[in-house]
């Protein structure tokens, strides 16, 4: 039997389809129908999510699409109806909103019930273990895709100055990682004062970590979901604060509870973080499965990063998965490749060249990864992501050194 909620104003339709569930369905009021999956549940006080959403088009078209498309991107396992007259627009944007069926407004009971059993299924199929929409088997949950044969991974990029391209290397990771696998990665701006991530991606999150803490949201994870922005690549946002003094609600204690959390629901955490080895960053960095170190290439910025490298080992938080990325690579800089290996103690695994199309690219809100693929520096955020990719993944001792010869 199929859980059902629907949005409607119609009592003849909500009774044909209460029928056709069996008495399993709740109805809340099409107008006025919110566009946030949070708040459409909230009508109805729930904190599971329904097999089935039934959305009554009939006189709220596109709030009722664009609630479809928001429940498609953030809880695919939940199978949407729509309820509309079927002229071929609504078709094509009901199918690009992710609706399973469109039903007219005087469907029958026996139409309807043969409906939500096939949605119902489809939806449970898009649940199943392994499958795209992978998620624990029952009732439906609200989980993103979490592929069990691989480990979650919590990268968190790192460096002892500001400016060397942490937001950059965060930002297409992420963007790539979330668009190999959609629904897996979260990206978690921990540069709370003048963090960036939203701005390198072209988006305006309503919610930010500081809501999202003071809210309780962290606790609750329908509404933490729902408070995260969505990138068109299926990354979710954690933005952060939108001014430097709404920071302060943040704390390190709240950084550890929230990673705990994403970590349970995401396959992959990517953390940006502001410069050095701050409360916060050290609270990500104790979560941290795979650190990210970046440094450019200039001497005080390597020997900053050397002291960085031995402060996380000093206290137990290097783990063996470390990796180290040389940006702005530049043959001419004084330093070779070796000088830096030397000052570090330790290999570099990745370099990436200086790039204008990096500089465009941030200016422009958009990954260098997409915007401009065939770019050298792109290239190398690539090979970055097939390292934590789960059929890629590797163990940090046998990585392959990969990125731009740079020679002295
Ligand atoms: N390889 C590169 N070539 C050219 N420009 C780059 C490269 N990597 C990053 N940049 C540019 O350098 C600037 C700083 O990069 P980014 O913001 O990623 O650094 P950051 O370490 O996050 O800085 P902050 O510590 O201030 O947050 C940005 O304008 C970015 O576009
Ligand atoms: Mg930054």
């Amino acid at each position: 039997m199929s859980d059902v909620l629907i949005a409607t104003d119609s009592r003849a339709l909500l009774d044909r389809v209460h029928a056709a569930a069996d008495g399993a369905c709740v109805g809340v009021h099409a107008s006025p129908l919110p566009t946030d999956p949070a708040v459409f549940l909230g009508q109805v006080r729930r904190t599971d999510l329904p097999e089935v959403v039934v959305l009554d088009a009939t006189h709220a078209r596109d709030q009722a699409l664009a609630l479809a498309g928001s429940f498609d991107r953030l809880f695919p396992g939940v199978g949407l109806v729509l309820v509309s007259a079927p002229d071929e627009s609504v078709m094509i944007e009901a199918l690009r909103a992710g609706v399973r069926d469109v039903v007219p407004p005087h469907v029958t009971v026996d139409e309807m019930r043969d409906v939500l059993a096939r949605v119902a299924d489809t939806a449970r199929v898009r649940r199943a273990p392994g499958s795209s929409g992978a998620q624990p088997s029952g009732t439906a949950s609200w989980d993103p895709v979490l592929d069990a044969s691989s480990p979650r991974r919590v990268i968190s990029v790192l460096s002892p100055k500001g400016g060397v391209g942490k937001t950059t290397v965060a930002t297409n990771l992420a963007v790539g990682l979330a668009s190999a696998q959609p629904g897996s990665t979260v990206l978690v701006d921990l540069d709370l004062q003048f963090g960036d991530v939203a701005t390198a991606l072209g988006l305006e999150p309503e919610s930010t970590l500081g809501d999202i803490v003071t809210h309780g949201g962290h606790q609750d994870p329908i509404a933490l979901k729902t408070r995260l922005a969505q990138h068109p690549s299926g990354l979710l946002v954690a933005g952060a604060p939108n001014d430097p003094a709404s920071a302060d609600v943040v704390t390190p204690e709240h950084v550890g509870e929230l990673l705990d959390q994403l970590t349970d629901l995401f396959q992959h955490v990517v953390i940006d973080t502001a410069a050095g080895l701050g409360a916060h960053t050290l609270a990500a960095a104790d979560h941290t499965t795979d650190p990210l170190l970046v440094t450019s290439m200039d001497v005080p910025g390597v020997r900053g990063l050397r002291k960085e490298l031995d402060a996380l080992t000093e206290l137990g938080m290097l783990t063996e998965s470390r990796r180290i990325m040389l940006n702005f690579a530049d043959p001419r800089a004084g330093l070779s490749l070796a000088d830096v290996e030397a000052t570090l103690g330790v290999r570099v695994d990745l370099t990436m060249p200086h790039s204008r199309a990096a500089v465009v690219s941030m200016n422009m809100g958009e990954p260098l990864t997409t915007r401009q693929p065939r770019d050298p520096a792109a290239k190398v955020l690539r090979r970055l992501q097939t390292l934590y990719q789960p059929a890629s993944a590797s163990s940090g001792r046998t990585r392959p050194r990969i990125g731009v010869k740079v020679r002295s």
